[in-house]
């Protein structure tokens, strides 16, 4: 695994500091692990999402990266994400003059471990300080850094409960959030904020989809338990494994009987009610997740649009691990010219999971409040509508469709309900969760005001009634991210 020096890679990844030196470390090391996950913080820092910059930093050793080795890289770069906030605002109080960036992100990602007391259990403190110190010697051009890397760590460990408490009084550093991200969500929802924030933080749940085509969740309930795996329902078919594990080990799931799903996203397929021989189109499909559950609930002809050739694959993919199939498009949602001839017969259910700033999936997705900018929100905020507005017109009367976002502001929820609503005489709101606000650590469940009145016109004096969601969310103890429903038909 140690690479050689001839077998660098032909083209680093553009997230790759391209001034390191070629890596000595034992893969199977911490030190390996934490070089390679400091490089995906830098990319993320340069502007690449996690998953992609993991990906080009695993491909960039021929040899390959065992599946351990992997995890820990992986595992600490998650973790990373989670408490970036607090471990910057750490190396920039113990550390003078600003160490080049690779010695900033592995000091980022040893105070990552070393803060979270839990972690301890997994990355005993003085081997993470040891190890941090391996990794920065095993690069020639920063082993200069190996004695202020031991001496910034170790610093930490004993003072550790005066500097996060110091930390604290930092907002970015307390709450792990860019202040633009922790002023919209404390405007938005003043009375939640600090729990989203804080759920937010933790890792969710590994909820399950029971493909209704082949068990029951009674029956797949049954089936786990005779594997000796713990887990409760969570939503019509939604179960939630008590322990997260390698899908591979999940029985059924190689053979297409349970999908992994958040149980909030499980209620898109169920709101738009689909019947055998409906036309649907679901407009913004990748990976697949929904167009799944969609044809797992009724027969009907599907249309999956995608605008990403490349993540349009992902579609076929999990639809044939369903054994499943539908009519997969690359095309663009809000340009329908390029994928529905204006003599085709129009849709029952069109299905738009926009794209959106992905805040109520954080989660699962650390990374993403470090990659938005506050000015990406207007912007995903015009092309929602752009897509809304294209895809109108393909609903047959009598026909539905149902927004979706997985965001937690307003200006993509329920202001963008309303902002249609108000556009579409024609348009009928009808029954949904409205805002649908992350719930871990048992926060009270909350349509949050958004939902509306059933069959309600919704113009602006019904809006201005419209405080509370009255959709029946089908468990509200299961634990899910933060999404937002809006449902609507056409006269
Ligand atoms: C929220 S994700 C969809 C998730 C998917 N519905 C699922 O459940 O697995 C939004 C998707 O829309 C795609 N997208 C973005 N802009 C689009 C457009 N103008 N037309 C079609 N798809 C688009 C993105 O590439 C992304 O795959």
């Amino acid at each position: 695994m140690t690479r050689k020096p001839s077998q660098r890679p032909a083209s680093p990844p553009r997230s790759r500091d391209t001034r390191l030196s070629t890596l000595h470390l034992a893969p199977e090391s911490l030190g390996f692990a934490l070089d390679c996950a400091a490089q995906a913080v830098g990319a993320v820092r340069q502007g690449a999402a996690l998953p992609a910059a993991l990906h080009s930093i695993f491909m960039s050793f021929p040899e390959g990266v065992a599946t351990s080795s992997r995890g820990a890289v992986q595992d600490i770069a998650y973790r990373t994400m989670r408490r970036l906030g607090t471990a910057e605002w750490l190396a920039a109080k113990l550390v003078r003059k600003a160490p080049p960036s690779h010695v900033a992100h592995v000091l980022a990602c040893a105070f990552a471990l070393l803060i979270d007391e839990a972690s301890n259990a997994a990355y005993a403190p003085f081997t993470v300080v040891d190890q941090a110190v391996n990794a920065i010697g095993a690069r020639r051009e920063y082993a200069f850094a190996k004695g202020l890397t031991n001496a910034v760590l170790r610093t930490f460990l004993r003072e550790r409960d005066g500097l996060l408490g110091d930390a604290q009084k930092d907002a970015v550093a307390h709450w792990n959030y860019p202040v633009w991200w922790i002023d919209a969500v404390r405007k938005a929802w003043p009375d939640a904020w600090q729990d989203m924030l804080a759920a937010g933080n933790s890792q969710g749940p590994l909820t399950l989809r029971v493909n209704a085509r082949r068990s029951t969740v009674d029956a797949y309930l049954q089936t786990l338990r005779e594997h000796q795996i713990s887990a409760t329902q969570a939503g019509q078919h939604a179960v939630r494994l008590d322990t997260p594990m390698p899908v591979d080990r999940i029985p059924g799931f190689n053979e297409g009987v349970v999908s992994v799903q958040d149980a909030g996203a499980q209620l898109a397929a169920q709101l738009l009610g689909v019947q055998d021989g409906m036309r649907v189109l679901d407009a913004c499909a990748a990976p697949g997740g929904k167009t799944g559950h969609l044809l797992e609930l009724a027969d009907i002809d599907l249309i999956a649009l995608e605008s990403d050739a490349t993540r349009a694959r992902r579609i076929g993919e999990n639809l044939q691990r369903l054994g499943l199939s539908a009519h997969v498009r690359i095309g663009d949602a809000g340009s329908p010219e390029q994928w529905h001839d204006a003599a085709d017969p129009p849709f029952d259910r069109i299905l738009a999971d926009v794209p959106c700033s992905a805040s109520g999936i954080v989660r699962r997705h650390p990374d993403i409040r470090w990659l938005r900018r506050a000015s990406d929100i207007p912007a995903l905020v015009e092309e929602q509508r752009r897509i809304l507005e294209a895809l109108w017109p393909r609903v047959k009367p009598g026909g539905e469709l149902l927004y979706v976002t997985c965001s937690i502001f307003p200006e993509e929820g329920e202001l963008q309900a309303q902002w249609f609503g108000n556009r579409h005489a024609d348009a009928v709101r009808l029954d949904a969760p409205g805002q649908m606000l992350p719930e871990a650590f048992g926060a009270p469940a909350r349509g949050a005001e958004g939902g509306a009145a059933s069959e309600a016109r919704h113009d602006a004096a019904a809006k201005a009634e419209v405080t509370a969601t009255v959709f029946p969310v089908p468990d509200r103890t299961a634990d899910h991210d933060g999404f937002f429903y809006a449902r609507f038909q056409k006269r």
